[in-house]
């Protein structure tokens, strides 16, 4: 139930720090070590590139997967739309493994993927949030999200928990592969430091409410900007805002922008930069500087370690490989007071069902 929530969708954004200790203590030992199924790590193991296919939040998620496989594992990882897959089927590598990432389980366009898969003879893994449904009965592999059942139709906790989830499995595969940097990386502590991380910034929420009532409600378009990993947390912050308050909202490599789509900034264009990434950290501070010259407003919601006094939302610091779990709290945020101080209805946007069972 809500219990003394007005919405489904603050209460589980609220439980996230929850989740975080959840997978911690189902996945890691008291002494850090990982508790993944031998049997998964073994047969990915033995492969020489991984595709991850999905759906909508369930997509953004596995584009930060690809990040975590790729720095703590060295396997090449490609992520794509289980709806395309289905039937444009990828060009394989000689030995692939396939991970399907779904909250439901239920999501008709990657059963699609997941027959052929089967029908080829491919190993495949599920990550779900619901034991026992289509998509981990029909995987050779499950490893299950243990959010809790997600009830409003934006996900929230899900795609944290898809995160932390690939973020365990990058561990151990890495560590049986022999690779330093997942062998030296403590995991135990980034996920406790994900969990205080994310009570501090929903402890924070009046900020962002503020935020939302003052340069979204009364906008039709937005834009989230940033690189690397804060590109793909853009992608996922953009559809979290469009698909509950209905603003239309773009998620952009920061460089992109000027590369055309600069043109759709005007006098009060609402854009919102994130920024992690140590590597491009200044790069996306000068991209800001190019929006706010044709008059956007700007706000940055940035990591400790590059903040300034005029910064708005300042994230606590964290390994970047995890920052998506910290940096997509604030982007639910704003979702969630532009569409409920709009007068939405938060929990189910129109046109929308909670699983898509049609392709
Ligand atoms: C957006 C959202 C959808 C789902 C997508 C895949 O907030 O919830 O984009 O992520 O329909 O669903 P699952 O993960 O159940 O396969």
């Amino acid at each position: 139930s809500k219990g003394t929530y007005e919405h489904y969708m603050l209460k589980e954004i609220d439980e996230q720090p929850g989740v975080m200790r959840h997978i911690s203590q189902t996945y890691l030992d008291d002494a850090g070590n990982t508790k993944v199924n031998p049997e998964i790590v073994n047969a990915i193991s033995k492969a020489d590139r991984l595709y991850i296919f999905a759906a909508g939040t369930s997509y953004h998620a596995g584009l930060v997967g690809k990040a975590l496989f790729e720095h703590y594992t060295g396997i090449p990882t490609e992520v794509g739309y289980a709806s395309e897959a289905g039937y444009h089927f990828p060009m394989m590598s000689k030995n692939p493994f396939f991970i399907f990432l779904t909250q439901s389980g239920e999501t008709a366009d990657s059963r699609v993927v997941l027959k052929e898969t089967n029908k080829r003879g491919i190993p495949s893994l599920t990550m779900t949030n619901v034991e026992g449904s289509t998509l981990s009965r029909e995987a050779t592999y499950t490893m299950l999200l243990g959010a809790g059942p997600e009830i409003a139709v934006a996900s929230t906790k899900a795609y944290t928990a898809q995160v932390a989830v690939q973020a365990v499995l990058a561990k151990a595969l890495g560590e049986k592969l022999g690779v330093k940097a997942a062998q030296e990386w403590n995991l135990h502590h980034d996920l406790a430091i994900a969990a205080e991380g994310i009570q501090q910034l929903v402890d924070g929420k009046e900020k962002l409410k503020e935020i939302a009532d003052k340069y979204l409600i009364k906008s039709r378009n937005a834009f989230y900007i940033g690189r690397g990993i804060d590109h793909a947390v853009a992608l996922e912050a953009a559809l979290k805002l469009k698909e509950v308050s209905y603003i239309q909202t773009e998620g952009f490599a920061a460089a992109e922008l000027k590369h055309g789509t600069i043109s759709l900034i005007e006098n009060g264009t609402p854009v919102i930069a994130l920024i992690n990434d140590p590597v491009t950290a200044e790069l996306t501070r000068g991209n800001i500087q190019e929006v706010v010259s044709r008059g956007a407003n700007i706000v940055t919601i940035v990591s400790k370690k590059f903040a300034n006094s005029t910064d708005d939302i300042v994230l606590p610091e964290i390994n970047y490989y995890m920052s998506a779990l910290l940096t997509v709290i604030p982007a639910q945020l704003l979702a969630y007071y532009a569409s409920r101080d709009k007068g939405l209805d938060v929990d189910k946007p129109r046109n929308l069902a909670k699983s898509v069972t049609v392709e």
